[in-house]
């Protein structure tokens, strides 16, 4: 129900209620291009650490509580770790997850993938805990306000300065979700691609079959697409080939360049009748000197720079240059032994700088001294906004590959491929980039990140965010078997914990769920999936305080993992035991130190000065003017403040 609908329904006078209702469906019926958009009552949450249904606007206090790692560490144990970048996967409902976010990583993020439930009628996702079906007239209206608050948030996370926003959807909502993001982003460059993701196609009765989807594609500041060898649509794919460097005839063409139009281009080039290399170059003929009375050396003919009728022309360089370029193989004779005739040939300027820069190869020399090169192809060619990749198959790529690593736990993952090849067209060249997918569903997003990073080196970031809900029919069924949400049974088969943790955990390990070893190459590379990744990853569920009920001990411990996030997640997640609250932290394997009681201010600055790498340092203190002060004894460290009752730093569920 609209807001709207809600507040009509509030009128107590019968007559005045159902005209004003009449006038709104007749409204409705004409709003611009179909769209029933409303701005639904704030949806809600239930937060069952907190017990009840929370509507979004109320304060609500996150943390984050870790449920496992990958490696294993002991959680139980302080963390102890080498100090790598570590992914994250966080089990939330994005809106509160993407709040968080906006305290850790503002303005910082590179990419944000994201795939959101298409809704498609079926019952594919939730609004306000309830499946949104297709009898649901404000099925669309519904679906684009719940987009429309979380990529509003996405939007902050996102670096102004160079970035890139990618929506997948299909054709059920792609005109409305075009509108939408022409309105939440007016400035940036957008741009849709259409992607055949099943060539075998779902077929319908009576109408095409769906064999496609689309990628809107919203870029910022500087950010640019890196094409890749493949133009996307050609499934038969043409890479660009080498191509060898062009030698041009040695005699000028041009009508005006006659003998006598210059002086030191008419001279004799002396070919060796045996090999026919270039023997010598001759000298200039003054303008009044008769070709013919040129002695040419035994055993040579000489050539000269005559046209097809015999007049006589010019080279295309003066003498002196010719025996330089001669001398270092740019300049050739094409020989015919039979006739005893050549064709002079030479480089241009612009190849011997390309030659002597590097950009065309030196291959060598051939037999007569001149140079061999070639360009050789940067093996990309501009992609087409129409792609047929045979590896973006959502089946093969996707469904069978996760089957493969958990078993059939899960409908519709994204190729594996189609995931990879996307992010890379804009972090190729970011091999440190920040990732955020926070509908991450089966984890494609951060699997393709691994395979990339492990493709190029590099050591891109992925945060994932997702929820931890059962499909509609294992809702019923476990509803009938007498569970609830919430309970344990329930839980454990939620997507977070039963398909995005357990796919990241074997990915990495290059197993399956049975502790197999994965089967099977990566596509197009040596890399076994066996092999897994060298990466690592944090799993925590987002939790919910009772500011009133905790007490501050408590609340440091729950925080210590936003601050790690915050400090960029180096080394494993550190875990404090006990209530108390140590007067600080300096945490060298997570490159951030915590400074909590003022009093031990000398030694901590000591401490954090003799560790190695701690380039994130809190400061516990209510006062801006202290925190200052503290502060710029550390720098460059970067500073942050945090205040003294811990869970005011993260309120987080603010109407927007
Ligand atoms: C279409 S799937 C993404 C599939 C993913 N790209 C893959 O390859 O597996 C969308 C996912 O978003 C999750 N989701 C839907 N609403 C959410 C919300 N409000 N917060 C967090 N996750 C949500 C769903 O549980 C679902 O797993």
């Amino acid at each position: 129900m609209s807001a709207l609908n809600e507040l009509i329904a509030q009128i107590p006078d019968d007559g005045l209620r159902q005209r004003i209702e009449a006038e709104v469906r007749r409204t409705l019926k004409h709003k611009k291009f179909g769209l029933v958009f409303e701005e639904h009552l704030p949806e809600t949450a239930y937060l069952p650490d907190l017990g009840r249904e929370v509507p979004f606007g109320e304060p609500i206090y996150p943390y984050l509580e870790l449920q496992d790692t990958i490696p294993a560490h002991d959680i139980a144990a302080p963390a102890k770790g080498p100090r790598e970048n570590w992914h994250t996967l966080i089990e939330a409902d994005n809106y509160h997850a993407l709040q968080l976010l906006q305290y850790l990583y503002a303005g910082q993020v590179d990419c944000i993938y994201i795939d959101p439930p298409y809704n498609t009628g079926a019952r594919d996702w939730k609004y306000n805990n309830d499946y949104v079906d297709g009898a649901d007239q404000y099925r669309h209206s519904k679906w684009l306000s719940f987009m429309k608050r979380r990529l509003l948030l996405a939007k902050k996370l996102l670096n102004p300065a160079c970035s890139v926003l990618i929506v997948t959807i299909d054709e059920k909502e792609y005109l409305h979700l075009g509108c939408l993001l022409e309105e939440l982003f007016p400035d940036a460059r957008r741009q849709m691609v259409t992607s055949v993701i099943s060539a075998k196609g779902v077929v319908r009765t009576g109408q095409f079959s769906r064999v496609e989807e689309y990628l809107f594609i919203i870029e910022f500041g500087s950010s640019n697409l890196i094409p890749v060898e493949y133009n996307m649509l050609d499934t038969e794919i043409k890479k660009e080939s080498n191509r060898h460097i062009e030698w041009l005839g040695f005699r000028r063409r041009a009508p005006q360049a006659i003998r006598h139009s210059r002086p030191n281009q008419f001279y004799p080039i002396f070919v060796s009748k045996v090999d026919g290399k270039i023997h010598s170059i001759g000298e200039v003929l003054q303008y009044n000197v008769d070709r013919h009375t040129v002695t040419i050396p035994d055993g040579c003919v000489a050539l000269w720079p005559l046209s097809s009728k015999g007049d006589e022309r010019l080279w295309s360089l003066q003498q002196k240059q010719a025996i330089v370029n001669w001398g270092k193989g740019y300049i050739k004779v094409n020989w015919d032994k039979r006739k005893e005739e050549g064709t002079v040939y030479y480089l241009p300027e612009g190849t011997i700088k390309d030659i002597e820069s590097g950009i065309a190869t030196k291959l060598g020399y051939d037999e007569d001294g001149s140079i061999q090169a070639i360009y050789y192809s940067q093996g990309t060619t501009p992609p087409k906004r129409v792609w047929n990749m045979p590896t973006h198959n959502a089946e093969t790529y996707g469904t069978n590959i996760l089957n493969s690593i958990i078993g059939k736990r899960f409908d519709f993952p994204k190729s594996l491929y189609a995931v990879r090849d996307t992010l890379k067209f804009f972090v190729a060249d970011k091999k440190n980039a920040l990732i955020v997918d926070f509908f991450a569903g089966s984890g494609t997003t951060l699997h393709a990140v691994n395979l990339l990073n492990a493709e190029d080196g590099g050591h891109r970031r992925c945060i994932m965010v997702t929820n931890n809900e059962v499909s509609d029919a294992e809702a019923k069924a476990l509803t009938k078997q007498g569970h609830k949400q919430g309970d344990a049974e329930w839980e454990r088969l939620g997507i977070a914990r039963y398909v995005t943790w357990p796919r990241t955990v074997c990915s990495i390990l290059g197993r399956d769920i049975n502790g197999q070893l994965l089967k099977g190459n990566y596509l197009g590379t040596e890399r076994a999936m066996a092999d897994g990744f060298d990466a690592r990853c944090a799993f925590f569920r987002l939790g919910f305080l009772d500011k009133t009920r905790v007490a501050l001990g408590r609340q440091f411990r729950e925080l210590l993992p936003l601050l790690w996030m915050k400090a960029g997640c180096h080394g494993a997640p550190p875990v404090l035991q006990g209530d108390g609250v140590p007067p600080m932290l300096v945490l060298p394997e997570n490159a951030f130190a915590v400074l909590v009681d003022r009093r031990a201010y000398a030694r901590f600055v000591q401490e954090v000065e003799d560790a190695p790498g701690i380039n994130t340092v809190f400061f516990v203190t209510d006062s801006e003017t202290m925190y200052r002060e503290m502060a710029a004894r550390l720098s460059p460290r970067t500073t942050f403040q945090l205040y003294k009752d811990y869970l005011d730093n993260f309120r987080i569920n603010r109407p927007q």
